[in-house]
């Protein structure tokens, strides 16, 4: 059975191996990313990152990218999952989340051509998995004040503004007893 037209899931969460999910049009598999998955990781943040209303362009190139999540990766800091479909790589979540205290999201971005598809929300549904796990209170996240979309995808999800900022970004945040 192809992955590109199951619909079944093939394992209970991230936190054991993997899981399929359904999304609009066919299904994706989210997994932890490896090694060989950050130059797909890379692109996939270059070119979603023009959809997120930055006030300043994003200052890594492609490399410098790759080099920032390969450091990421082995810092043990940070968890990274991706969804996949094949060998495409669709989108990614990194995330923080140390025991029993504030949980992070770092980044998550969706390979424009499949917005729109439950992906994003798959990877966080995801996340928020481990964020309870690890007793993490909050989640909290920083947004582009011009991100309308983002800001529409995080409220959906639970998420609230709380009238902070960091630098010029937003501070959102959601408490864990309701992800
Ligand atoms: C934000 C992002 C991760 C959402 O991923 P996605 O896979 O497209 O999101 P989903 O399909 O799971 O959307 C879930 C819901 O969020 C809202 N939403 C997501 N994208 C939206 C958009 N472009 N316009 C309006 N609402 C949107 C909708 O309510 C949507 O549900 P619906 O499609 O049933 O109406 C993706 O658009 C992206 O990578 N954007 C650029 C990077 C970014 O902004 N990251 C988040 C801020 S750090």
């Amino acid at each position: 059975m192809s992955e590109a037209n199951s619909n079944s899931a093939n394992a209970s969460a991230v936190g054991t191996s993997a899981k399929l999910m359904p999304s609009g049009y066919s299904s994706f598999l989210i997994r932890r990313a490896m090694p060989d998955d950050i130059e797909a990781i890379a692109h996939v943040e270059i070119a979603a990152a023009e959809a997120e209303g930055r006030l300043a362009p994003l200052d890594f190139s492609w490399l410098e990218l790759c080099d920032v999540w390969h450091k990421r990766m082995l810092s043990g800091k940070f968890e990274v999952l991706v969804a996949v479909q094949g060998t495409n790589l669709l989108g990614f979540i990194g995330i923080i989340a140390p025991r029993n205290r504030d949980g992070f999201i770092q980044a998550i971005y969706v390979d424009p051509k499949y917005f729109r598809r439950g992906i994003g929300s798959a990877l966080l549904a995801q996340a928020e998995l481990i964020f309870a796990r690890n007793r993490c209170p909050r989640v909290v996240l920083y947004v582009e004040p011009l991100n309308h979309n983002g800001q529409r995808f995080y409220r959906r999800a639970g998420y609230h503004y709380i009238n902070k900022n960091f630098r010029h970004l937003n501070i959102w945040v959601k408490e864990i007893s309701s992800c």
